[in-house]
């Protein structure tokens, strides 16, 4: 299976990601929790896309494209965070081709703004193992400490409230047109994603049986 989750910042692309991965042995791929680790290492990818990072805008389509494709080893995976535009798109569809393989649904999380910064202002993330939480709707057991491993848990640089705007302003600018690529091909799915998690992920279950991509 092979999965896209697409979604406003906050809108918990990673929260599903996450337990989609582990449900369906699904391999996750975080374009931004691997741009960060890049950042965090001080590499010259790291360096290069900080800034853009830091600012809420898109790291360039070129740049992106060769971590992606270095990053899409097995067949049944989840992209959280790619592609983000029609460019970005028709980028991958290039590069699955070349492995003969396709998308089977493009997962659109549907959240207000305003959930969104609530989310975002809340989120706490274990900078050791990616683990994510909400100060009110998934607190860790222990404060500040990550349930998984322990660690201190932090909140992201970009999750300020100038970054969020900005995050938002870029996701609005480039819906439109991934959403049309995606519906043109039939695998466009839109779910309620400002329900509990729970309830969001039966969604997509119930989505993905209706199209047949899970039985
Ligand atoms: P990225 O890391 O992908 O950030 P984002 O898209 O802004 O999304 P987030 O990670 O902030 O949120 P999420 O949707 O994963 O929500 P989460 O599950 O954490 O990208 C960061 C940057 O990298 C970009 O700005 C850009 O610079 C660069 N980049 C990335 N991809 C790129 C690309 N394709 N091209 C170019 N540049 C790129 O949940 C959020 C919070 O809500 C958490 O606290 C969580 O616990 C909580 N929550 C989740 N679900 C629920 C629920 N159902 N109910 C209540 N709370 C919930």
């Amino acid at each position: 299976m092979r999965l896209i989750l697409f979604g406003a910042p906050g809108s918990g692309k990673g929260t599903q990601a996450d337990i989609l991965a582990s449900q369906f042995n699904l391999e996750k791929i975080s374009l931004g929790d691997i741009l960060r680790k890049e950042v965090g290492k001080g590499s010259s990818l790291g360096m290069e896309v900080k800034q853009y990072m830091d600012k809420g805008e898109l790291v360039a389509d070129d740049t992106v494209r060769g971590v992606i494709a270095a990053n899409l080893r097995d067949d049944n995976f989840i992209l959280d965070g790619y592609p983000r535009n029609r460019k970005q798109a028709e980028t991958l569809e290039g590069i699955l081709e070349e492995k003969n393989c396709s998308i089977d649904a493009f997962i659109y999380l549907d959240v207000s703004q305003a959930t969104i910064v609530d989310r975002l202002s809340k989120r706490r993330v274990c900078p050791k193992c990616g683990t994510i939480y909400h100060l009110d709707s998934m607190p860790p057991k222990e404060d500040n400490l990550c349930d998984q491993c322990g660690a201190g848990l932090e909140q992201r640089d970009d999750d300020n409230p100038e970054t969020i705007k900005k995050r938002w302003d870029v996701f609005l600018e480039n819906s439109k047109e991934i959403f049309d690529f995606y519906k043109q091909k039939g695998l466009f799915v839109s779910v309620d994603g400002g329900k509990p998690k729970e309830e969001v992920l039966e969604e997509i279950r119930g989505k993905l049986q209706n199209k047949k991509i899970l039985t």
